[in-house]
């Protein structure tokens, strides 16, 4: 068993948890307050967010997404692929030091999304973006906890509740789509999002995409 090594701890913004980058061999993985968030070991059910988000922007020149948070980049880089040449990604990430690692030791995994010129990155409470950002996104990919449920920081739960929801709506622009990550099936969620007046559709993928793995669930609620 290769001993996995702590390579930075750091407090997340607002709250008194940490968050730490840890190495095993060649693999990377991110956790919060001693619970894995994510690992660089499997992205499929990352990449399906992004492709299952952005499904109705494929052919589309321009457009406009907002990917909230940034992680290893996964979700980013499935999404530059499902966008137009004109198009504009913006990444709200809460912590500094997770854009810090995707521009060094994660970059690589995701073949450094950053460095496209599509990409602005907002250091961020990804509430506070969508709130400054009215009727601005067609898509909007959300994937800052491991389920309709505040993780990385408590208050991120109200997201996922009417209030957070109604944010989320007036962020969009007409028939936008939000997608939402979940390691978990969450049936009252999905009943908040019809109840919030979306076009619904529940997904279970992979966690290694088509490789199989772990079941994984990806909401989109369209406008
Ligand atoms: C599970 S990871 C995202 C994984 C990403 N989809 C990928 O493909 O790598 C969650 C990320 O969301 C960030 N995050 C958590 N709460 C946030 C918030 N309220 N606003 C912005 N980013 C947040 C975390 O710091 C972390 O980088």
């Amino acid at each position: 068993m290769i001993k996995r090594e702590l390579l930075q701890t750091v407090t997340v913004p607002g709250s008194t948890a940490q968050m730490t980058l840890q190495r095993q061999g060649k693999e990377y993985s991110i956790w919060v307050d001693g619970v894995p968030l994510m690992t660089t070991r499997q992205s499929g059910s990352e990449v399906a967010l992004a492709e299952l988000g952005c499904a109705h922007l494929k052919g589309k020149a321009d457009g406009e997404v907002l990917v909230g948070g940034l992680g290893m980049g996964f979700t980013l880089a499935a999404t530059l692929g499902m966008v137009g040449p004109d198009a504009k990604v913006k990444v709200a990430e809460l912590v500094p030091a997770v854009h810090e690692w995707n521009r060094d030791l994660l970059g690589e995994f995701a073949g450094f999304p950053l460095k496209d010129l599509r990409v602005s990155v907002d250091i961020a409470d990804v509430a506070d973006v969508l709130r400054s950002n009215p009727n601005r996104f067609d898509a909007i990919l959300l994937d800052v906890d491991n389920g309709p449920s505040g993780m990385t920081q408590d208050k991120n739960t109200w997201l996922y509740w009417p209030e957070g929801l109604g944010v989320v709506a007036k962020a969009l622009r007409p028939k936008g789509v939000v997608a939402i990550w979940s390691a978990y099936s969450d049936p009252a969620f999905h009943k908040r999002l019809l109840q919030r007046g979306f076009k619904v559709q529940e997904h279970q993928v992979g966690a290694r995409g088509k490789g199989g793995g772990s079941r994984h669930f990806i909401w989109t609620a369209q406008k």
